[in-house]
Order: structure tokens, then sequence, then C-alpha cells
């Protein structure tokens, strides 16, 4: 029976319906604990990352100018194979190299000036300790059991496929090994009942309701243990007692939510007094691990779950999801540097609906910049306190009794105090800072209606003087009101502007809880403001030059740098690109891994071969990309082409075949016998029961055809109708998921294995045949 659990602190904050496991905790109450994704540190930090942290800065701020005591944290996820890996690439050693990058994480926020209250590391040692406690204690609880499974796996998915040996991957289109693994499970089945029955008393658990569909979906068609160990793979968490397996690297990542507040230690303090979490805030592509794994640990552990996971869409850059593997990526440097960190964060939380995936361009930026912030709130400062500085010395004046117009103003600032505050803590950010632009267009409205700095002939000096007066005062005083609301969000020209005011400092307010007193009023005649400074200078044409010219520069030296290493290591494969095994496959995927019921059968056969493929160490954009004919693999997954070379590959092992082979040459008559083709896209949807998969029709110019491709994750079913790609016009047709896929589409093949469809600039005519 679920029980409604009121907070007493008096502030606004939503009746929370807590299930048993949550109730027991007495924990948390009167404090806020919210949590940002911890970031992979194969890659450096680019806008994507930059999201989620401020969102979580934003929410943070708000908290605390509440004075609700909270406690805000992110970190660096830094084990598995992925990062191994990169850093081998970069010659160091994965410690070396995960101190570098996490590094920079951290050094970026605090540039954006992020006020997280703890940075955790997974390979700090309070972490290490703190999963082998978990692990140990889910041990105990009789939730983990060794076993053994032989099963068909599909090493592009890293996922066990149903079916005999031999079966197909439907994702991938080649036939899955059979490979036998000892490892130690966890007993997710016996979660089903309990994690759907906590969804339904817990309806605001996980939002939007798109993340929520999906999820409730995933765990009603069934859930089989997953495998929380790997014995192939050294960088990681060692399983106490057992040390030649790893920790599942997810296991790994979630528990830094509880470890990063002393789990599992002996000064576990902040853990009593923070879990649990209010909101996880997590990138949608995440939310299975967030919403199904980690509240089922947490339930067999005795561990109260989450109160809250939210979604973030993507942001999208030249129409895909800004990645280091499309290559696509623009760094929060570009945009701090030239308009400053309050533009970015404004840009994001106003543009991007919550939740939803969307774009960001230099253009809209700057629009945005320009009307909202630089001749909008910017300028609406700046009027009215050169004014009060110009007629009053700089003295808020004494005022008459206000006129309907300033009635009119204060019910308008009313309206955006009791509007904002609901909508913002809804994370819906965006429709909270419109109702307060609204304000601000008010505000400016009231000022030209009554135009103090004009004097008709025909109003005496005195007169005048008590307009002035009491039109300044009314519009400070709205400013003051859209300054306080707004500080979360654009906290450094907050902090002018409350200066300005002549309030003091605004930092200080925020940590006395001054948003929790937001009234009408407040800044009384008397008060002395501050000198006038500008907060946001216009953007002209050459913000967005230079922003760009940035990103270029950047790109080049990345490249530069890759490129170098090319040269100082003349083993490795062609410039650009070096062989990995696909094994190895991206982190989010080999998460994703597990899934599958174990046996206690011996294993019967040693894992089998597996198929390599090429990924790229450099910049995507213009690093040489393989084309890949797809189905197209997942997120990460390297590309697997039918027929490749065979054999049982470590990295190492991977590199040095690369280098003694040599290149494999084809003559021209093998290539003659691939007929590619230009088509385009009349159907494009998604496949039910495939996350991964599309269904396209594709005119030839001669023919229609049905093409599956595994391109789901990466392109929008809508945003491909009419587009022309290239195919594979003459591979047997094969079928998948009972769909008959008659050809393959052409995709640049980045580091990582995201797919780029091939296409061209110039017009093309449909059915043409590339030679
Ligand atoms: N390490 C895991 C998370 C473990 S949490 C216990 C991971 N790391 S990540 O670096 O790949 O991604 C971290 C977060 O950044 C994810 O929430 C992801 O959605 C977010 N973003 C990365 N690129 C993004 C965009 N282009 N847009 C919005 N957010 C995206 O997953």
């Amino acid at each position: 029976m679920p029980i409604t659990l009121k907070f007493s602190s008096g502030r606004e904050r939503n009746t929370l319906i807590m299930t048993e496991s949550t109730s027991k905790s007495e924990s948390n109450s009167g404090c806020f604990y919210l949590t940002t994704p911890i970031y992979y540190v194969n890659a450096r930090p680019h806008l994507g990352h930059a999201y989620s942290t401020i969102v979580c800065d934003a929410i943070a701020r708000r908290k605390r100018a509440l004075g609700i005591e909270t406690w805000f944290l992110t970190g660096t996820d830094e084990h598995g194979q992925k990062i191994e890996r990169s850093a081998k690439a970069a010659g160091c050693t994965p410690e070396e190299f995960a101190t570098k990058v996490s590094g920079e994480f951290r050094g970026l926020w605090d540039r954006l000036g992020l006020t997280y209250d703890d940075f955790i590391r997974t390979t700090e040692p309070r972490h290490v300790r703190g999963v082998q406690y978990l692990f140990k204690t889910l041990c105990d609880k009789g939730y983990i059991y060794k076993g053994s499974y032989t099963g068909q796996y599909c090493v592009g998915c890293e996922e066990w496929i149903e079916g005999p040996p031999g079966t197909i991957c439907p994702i991938h289109g080649i036939v899955t090994e059979t490979v036998s693994e000892e490892n130690y499970f966890f007993k997710l089945s016996a979660f089903e009942r309990k994690l759907l029955e906590f969804y339904e008393a817990n309806p605001e658990f996980m939002l939007p309701e798109s993340t929520r569909r999906e999820v409730v979906s995933f765990v009603r068609s069934g859930l089989k243990d997953v495998s929380v160990s790997r014995s192939t793979l050294s960088w990681g968490v060692p399983v106490p007692g057992d040390e030649k397996h790893v920790v599942y690297v997810w296991m790994d990542a979630l528990a830094n939510y509880i470890t990063a507040l002393g789990y599992g230690s002996d000064d576990d303090q902040k853990f009593k007094k923070f879990w649990p979490a209010d909101i996880h805030l997590i990138g949608k592509e995440i939310s299975r691990f967030h919403c199904v794994y980690w509240p089922a640990f947490l339930m067999a552990a005795g561990i109260p779950t989450p109160r809250s996971v939210r979604a973030n869409g993507w942001l999208l850059f030249d129409q895909g999801k800004m990645s280091k593997s499309r290559g696509n990526i623009v760094r929060a440097e570009t945009v701090h540097t030239v308009l400053g960190s309050d533009a970015l964060r404004y840009f994001l939380l106003r543009e991007i609906p919550f939740g939803q995936d969307g774009n960001f361009s230099f253009d809209a930026l700057v629009q945005r910049y320009n009307g909202d912030l630089a001749n909008g709130y910017g300028n609406l400062v700046s009027r009215v306190v050169n004014m009060v500085h110009k007629y009053f010395g700089g003295v808020v004046p004494e005022a008459e009794a206000g006129t309907q117009a300033e009635a009119a103003l204060r019910t308008n600032a009313e309206a955006a105090i009791a509007a904002f505050g609901p909508a913002f803590d809804e994370l819906n950010f965006s429709d909270a800072l419109k109702s307060l632009w609204l304000l601000v267009a008010e505000t400016d409205g009231y000022l030209t209606a009554n135009a103090p700095w004009k004097k008709p002939p025909e109003r005496s000096d005195a007169e005048h003087a008590k307009l002035q007066a009491r039109v300044l005062g009314t519009a400070a005083a709205a400013i003051r009101v859209i300054t306080a609301l707004a500080y979360p969000i654009v906290p450094d020209a907050a902090a002018k502007v409350w200066a300005q005011l002549g309030l003091g400092e605004l930092a200080d307010a925020a940590k006395h809880g001054f948003l929790s007193e937001l009234a009408w009023g407040g800044l009384k005649a008397g008060t002395k403001f501050g000198e006038p400074s500008p907060l946001f200078p216009r953007a002209e044409k050459e913000a967005i030059e230079r922003m760009q010219s940035l990103e270029d520069e950047n790109s080049r030296s990345a490249v530069e740098s890759a490129n170098e290493r090319e040269i100082v290591a003349p083993t490795s494969a062609p410039a650009a690109t070096s062989v990995v095994p696909v094994a190895a496959a991206t982190d989010k995927n080999a998460r994703a891994a597990g899934g599958t019921t174990p046996t206690t059968a011996a294993p019967t056969n040693p894992a089998k071969p597996v198929a390599t493929a090429k990924v790229h160490q450099v910049p995507a954009a213009l690093a040489g990309s393989r084309l890949s004919s797809t189905p197209v693999p997942a997120d990460g997954d390297s590309p697997l082409v039918p027929g490749a070379t065979q054999g049982v590959h470590g990295p190492a092992e991977a590199e040095n075949a690369a280098v003694n082979e040599g290149p494999k040459h084809i003559t021209i008559d093998d290539f003659a016998k691939v007929e590619l083709r230009v088509a385009q896209i009349l159907v494009a949807e998604r496949v039910p029961k495939a996350d991964k998969l599309l269904r396209l029709e594709v005119d030839l110019g001669t023919e229609k055809r049905q093409i599956l491709a595994g391109i789901a994750e990466y392109y929008e079913p809508e945003k491909l109708i009419g587009r022309k790609i290239v195919i594979v016009s003459n591979l047997a047709p094969r079928k998948m998921r009972g769909l008959e896929s008659n050809g393959m589409l052409l995709a640049a093949s980045l580091e990582g294995g995201a797919p780029v469809l091939a296409g061209f600039l110039e017009d093309v005519p449909v059915g043409a045949r590339l030679k």
C-alpha cells in the first residue's frame, strides 16, 4: 500500500507517493539531492555533456536559493574497455588517460561556474570500496550467483540473441556466435513484478512519459537475469573475493550515486542525510539502466530507491545527435568565450523544451541572445538603472501611491512569480522562462507608456518628478522580481543586476534562501544603487564567425595532433584509422550486454572468433571515415561487414594483425561485382520491437525496394523521407524480423561506429550507378 508523505519544510515541493521501501527511510526530508550522469572519459566534454550539467546546476541553484539544503553530484565514468583502448591509442595508461580527461570535464565545469558539491571519479578508492560493498551485499542477500551460459551472441550488439546456433542477428544481419562464459549474474528476473508495482505506485518516478512507456513495456516483456561481471577485462573494479572478474561497468557506474555519499564507508553521514536522490538527471538513451537495473539493484540491497529519474532529450547539431563519434560537436568553451556562460544557459533552457531533442545552431543562439538578453532584459535594466542615477542620484526615490498602471504591473509580477516556480520545478524551464520574459516585456511596455524621460510641456516639474519616482521605483521593483527568478538560469548577470539595484551580493542572498520570500516590494526607498555596468552587449555577425572559427581551429588542431600520433607510431594502420575488434564495442552497448538467463551447463565452446572492423581515432568530421554497408549497428558498435575476417583478437592482436598483413587489395573486377546505386527514401518507419531497425522503402528509378537498416537510434524516420542515399542494390535479399531486406545502405562508420549516411552535394538522379 503506498504511503503518502508530505514534506514539512513549508516550501513548494510536490507531495510524493512513496513505496514501502522508500518510506522506511527517514533520510533526506528537508534536503535535496540531484545528480548528473557520470561522463565517459573517452571523449572530451562537448555541449551535449554540458547540457545535462547546466540543467542540474540551474536546479541546484534554485533549490539553494529557496533555502533547501542541496547536494549536487557530478563526475566521470572511467572504467571499461573503451577507456582502456582510448588510453592505449593515446600511448598512456588508463589511469593517466582518465585523470587527464576527467580533469578536462572538471575544469570546464569550473570555468562555466557550475556549482557542483562533489565530483566523483569511479577510479577513486571511495568508489571502488563502495562498489565492492554493494556487490558483496547483493551476494550476501542471495541476489548474485555464479553461472555459465552458452548461447548465441551478437558482438555488434553485445547482446545475447534468442535462437539456435546459426541464428542471424536481426540488426547486423550476421551469423551470431555461440559463446560460453562463466560470470556472476544478478537475479533481475526476481524484480519484474516489484518494478512494475513500483512504477505504478510512483507515476512520477520516470519522466517524460515517452521514457516511462518505453521502460514499462521493456519490463512487461519479461526480465532475465543479467551478467554483472566480466572476466575478459581488467580495467574495472575487482569482484570482491574473485579478482579475476571485474564488476560490470554499468553496476560500477550506477553505484557512484551512493558511493559519493559514503555508502560502504565508515563515514556514511552524507548517505544518511541525502539519500534517496530526488532527481537523477540523465540522457534519454540511458533510461533503461537507471529505471530498471538501478532500482532493482537497490531494492535487492535493501536501499531506498531514488525519487525520480528525469531524461533529457538530445542536443542535435547538423541534424544529428551531437557526439564525438559523429564528429558534429560544439564545445561549451566556444560559446562561453564569445557570449558568456549565461547566454549558453539561457539558450539551452529556453530554446529546448526539457525532455525533447533540440537543435543547436550559432544563428539561433545569437538570435535568442540578442532578442531576449541584449535587447530584452539587459536593455530594460540598463534603462532603469541609468535613469535612477540620472534623475535621483542613484537612490531609489520615495513614491506616492501608485495608479492603475502600477497595480497592473504588480499583478503581472505576482502572476510571473506564481507561474515560474511550478513550471521550473516540473523542469519545464522553457515555459518558466517564457512567463518571466513576458514580465520583461510588460515592464518595458509600462516604461514606454509612462515615458519618465519625457516631460510634456503641460506637466509641472513637481508632477513630473513624482511620475518619475513612481515609474522608476515600480520598474525597478519588477526588475528585482525578474532577476531573483532568473538567477538560477543567468546567475552571472543576475548577480550584477542585484548589485546595481543596491541589494548587495546575490551569492549571499542565495545562501540565505532569498527566493523563498520573494514578493513584490522589497526594494525600499532610499536604497543606493550600484554603478551601471553592461550586461549583454549586442552580438554582431562577427560573433557567429568567431564561434565558428574557434570550432574549426579546434577540429584542426585535434586532427593535427592525431596525425602527429600517427607519425610517431609508424606501426599503426593507415592514417587516422586503427583496427580493433568489434568484440570491444563501446561501453554503452557492452553495458547493455547480459540480459540473459544463465544455465549451469559447463562451457561447451571456447569463445568463437569475432569479426573485426575499423574504427577511427581522429575527429570524425575530418577523418577519412570508412564507409560501411548497413544494417548499421547501434551507437558505438563497430560495423560488422558480412564476411569480414574471422579470428580471435584482443586489441593488441588485432592491431598487430593490421600491421603484419598490410592492406588487402581487391581487383577492379571484384569491385565491379558490387552494384552501388542512388536511391531516394520514400517511406521510413520504425520496426515494432526492434529498437535499432528502420524499415525503408526506396525508389531506385526503375523499381521500388524495401530495405531494413539498423539506424533507428540515429535518424528520425520522418527526417529521412526524400533523402537520397547510396545502396548496394545487388545484394541477395534476406529476412530480418520477418521482413525482407532488399539491399543495404551505405554509411560512414565513424569512431565508435555511429553511422552517417552517404549522400551527395550535387543533385543526382535516382537510380544512378556509382562506379
Ligand atoms: N557513463 C555513462 C553514464 C553513466 S551514469 C551512471 C554515459 N556517459 S556519456 O558520456 O556517454 O553520456 C553522459 C550523458 O551525456 C548522457 O546522459 C548523454 O545522454 C549525455 N549526452 C551526450 N551527448 C548528448 C547530446 N548530444 N545531447 C544531450 N545529451 C547528450 O552514458
